[in-house]
């Protein structure tokens, strides 16, 4: 792994006219740096407000949130892959933790979906993670592999195309987040799971999420095996974002 990836899930956050007001903001100071990446995940109305305020700019990338496996037709309410990509999405977000315990997604449902993103030629990110109770119970890495399995059956060229989120649910928006060292086993077990089916040591980005914060980023991301943050609160202030996406430059 050589870049490293900041993601930002604003959830159910910032219109197109907010999304603009919040871009002016970031932009203003932000300067891009060889090795890093900048994602952005507005929900599905802000994605061409984002894209076209970012269209010239390297190292920031748009995504879709959510979207739905069916190429079109009788499904009110949701979002097509290639709608998300002719806004100008280049990534989706898959089976975020509040899709499957909020929406109900299930393991299948992320499986369809992650497909549907690759062959879109788009990159899928993968949301894995274990609740509270299954960690007590020391089901963290039974539960990772039940998710993972959903991408039973693609080659390894497929695999290598996605990257992956690891998000204990018990850390999103709670102010708790896991310490590197836990979140550096689970991430090693999430690499060698990409090794074991063919795809060449780390190449597949695992980024931590999960009550990141500009305290904490930088002991988060000197972790070897965090190739990068997905970020949810702390990156609806553009003053924030710019803290955490500037981690570990001078
Ligand atoms: P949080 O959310 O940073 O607010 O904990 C992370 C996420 O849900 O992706």
């Amino acid at each position: 792994m050589t870049k490293t990836i900041f993601a930002a899930n604003w959830k159910m956050n910032h219109g197109p006219a907010d999304a603009r007001g919040f871009l002016d903001r970031f932009l203003d100071g932000y300067r891009q740096e060889s090795g890093r990446e900048v994602w952005f995940f507005p929900p599905a109305v802000s994605i061409q407000s984002v894209t076209q305020r970012v269209a010239r700019l390297p190292g920031i990338l748009v995504g879709a949130q959510n979207v739905y496996w069916e190429p079109k037709g009788a499904f009110t309410g949701e979002l097509s892959v290639s709608m998300a990509k002719d806004a100008g999405a280049r990534a989706v977000l898959v089976g975020h933790s509040e899709r499957r315990h909020v929406f109900g997604e299930t393991d299948d449902d992320t499986g369809r979906k992650v497909r549907a993103v690759l062959d879109a030629a788009m990159t899928p990110l993968l949301c894995v993670g274990e609740t509270l109770s299954e960690r007590d119970n020391a089901k963290t890495l039974a539960v990772i592999h039940r998710q993972l399995a959903a991408l039973d059956g693609l080659d390894s060229e497929s695999l290598a195309q996605i990257v992956v989120a690891y998000e204990p649910v018990w850390a999103i928006g709670t102010g708790k987040n896991a310490t590197p060292a836990d979140a550096g086993t689970v991430h090693a077990a999430i690499h060698h799971w990409f090794e074991e089916r063919g795809v060449a040591g780390g190449s597949v980005p695992v980024l931590y999420g999960g009550s990141v914060k500009p305290e904490n980023a930088q002991e988060l991301l000197s972790e070897d095996e965090i190739d990068g943050v997905l970020v949810g609160g702390a990156s609806l202030e553009p003053k924030s974002w710019q803290a955490i996406c500037a981690v570990g430059l001078d």
